[in-house]
């Protein structure tokens, strides 16, 4: 960590409250010219730090821009999570994390920018990331499990992202099979998991999982296509809660719940979640669509169905969209 990390690390630690350049400077053993200095640098990266007569410094409350020292203020455990690589913008994070997982990045690093430009979504779809709104993170995980049961991981996800909102806003999202989230009717967050495998071994040798979270993106900001379906956890002014304390307890319980898999606990949370079963839906195949009840979801997460001519099968992967809703629901959205 640098000076102005550390001088970071600080004020998240005292968000909200004012801290004074004297304290700053004998605590980290720094003079009082390079903590100003420090500070220059961080409001010019986009922080809202105040400076006040014989208080010192104060980060707004509302101040919430991603950082390592604000991710690590609410992490569990630190010491499972090797690295923590933020950026301003990046294509996609997916695609470096998955450059880093080959290169041998371990378990647990996580790759997590402001702004995507080539965001990737499902079925060659991409996600719209637009700057300072959202939560565009990619997590390497080396699960030691079987194929099977480290398939399981995306499911899990979108039951782990699901809880972290609940208890951080209190907002209570559904989950659509597979792993999309939706708020009253609309997509909030889309989960990609990529893989990368020992054909030799049959081993899963490391697994990407890229989520993506509209947290406070203006709905009139969404491009026309998406406005229709897509959603935002909150209002852009909304600054209730902090971007890098989801992330953290996304990350805490994604770290936990990859080490127990085969347990499949989250499987009652994930059906009781969903807003899919025991609805009817179309199963889309190219421009194909075929109608099914969705009835259950099976132990690795497949969705059980029955179509029209009474034929009960398993849909482990591809796409779906509920029929109750007027029109297709299925579009890829940021
Ligand atoms: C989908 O809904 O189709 C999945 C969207 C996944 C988007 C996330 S954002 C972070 C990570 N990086 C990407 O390029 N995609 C995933």
């Amino acid at each position: 960590m640098n000076g102005k990390d550390y001088v970071l690390k600080m004020l998240e630690e005292h968000k909200g409250e004012s801290i004074s350049g004297h304290l700053l400077a004998q605590t980290l053993g720094l003079s009082r010219t390079a903590i100003w200095k420090y500070i220059d640098q961080l409001r010019k990266e986009g922080y809202q730090i105040d400076a006040v007569r014989n208080k010192g410094y104060f980060l707004q409350t509302e101040s919430d821009l991603l950082s390592k020292e604000g991710i690590g203020l609410y992490l569990k455990d630190k010491s499972l999570i090797p690295s923590i690589h933020v950026y301003k913008t990046i294509d996609s994070t997916n695609v470096l994390a998955k450059q880093l997982a080959v290169a041998g990045a371990p378990h647990g690093t996580l790759v997590i920018s402001e702004e995507q430009t080539a965001g990737r979504g499902r079925l060659g779809r991409t996600f719209y990331s637009p700057a300072n709104s959202g939560i565009y993170m990619s997590l390497i995980l080396r699960p030691k499990e079987s194929i099977q049961n480290a398939l399981l991981i995306t499911i899990a996800a979108s039951v782990v992202v699901h809880l972290a909102i609940k208890k951080l806003t209190g907002i209570e999202t559904k989950i659509k099979w597979v792993n999309d989230l939706y708020l009253q009717d609309k997509k909030v967050c889309g989960i990609l998991t990529e893989a990368g495998s020992n054909f030799e071994s049959g081993e899963v040798e490391y697994i990407v999982l890229g989520i993506g979270l509209n947290v406070r993106t203006a709905l009139d900001a969404f491009p026309d296509d998406l406005k229709r379906i897509a959603t935002s956890l909150f209002d852009p002014l909304n600054k209730s809660q902090t971007r890098n304390e989801l992330v953290a307890e996304i990350m805490n319980e994604m770290l936990a719940v990859s080490e127990k898999l085969a347990d499949r606990d989250y499987l009652k949370i994930y059906k009781a979640s969903s807003n899919v079963l025991n609805q009817e839906i179309e199963i889309i195949r190219g421009s194909s669509k075929e109608v099914a009840k969705a009835i259950d979801i099976d132990e690795f997460g497949g969705l059980m169905v029955v179509t029209e001519d009474g034929f009960q099968k398993v849909l482990n992967s591809g796409e779906i969209s509920i029929r109750r809703k007027s029109s297709d629901d299925s579009h890829g959205c940021g």
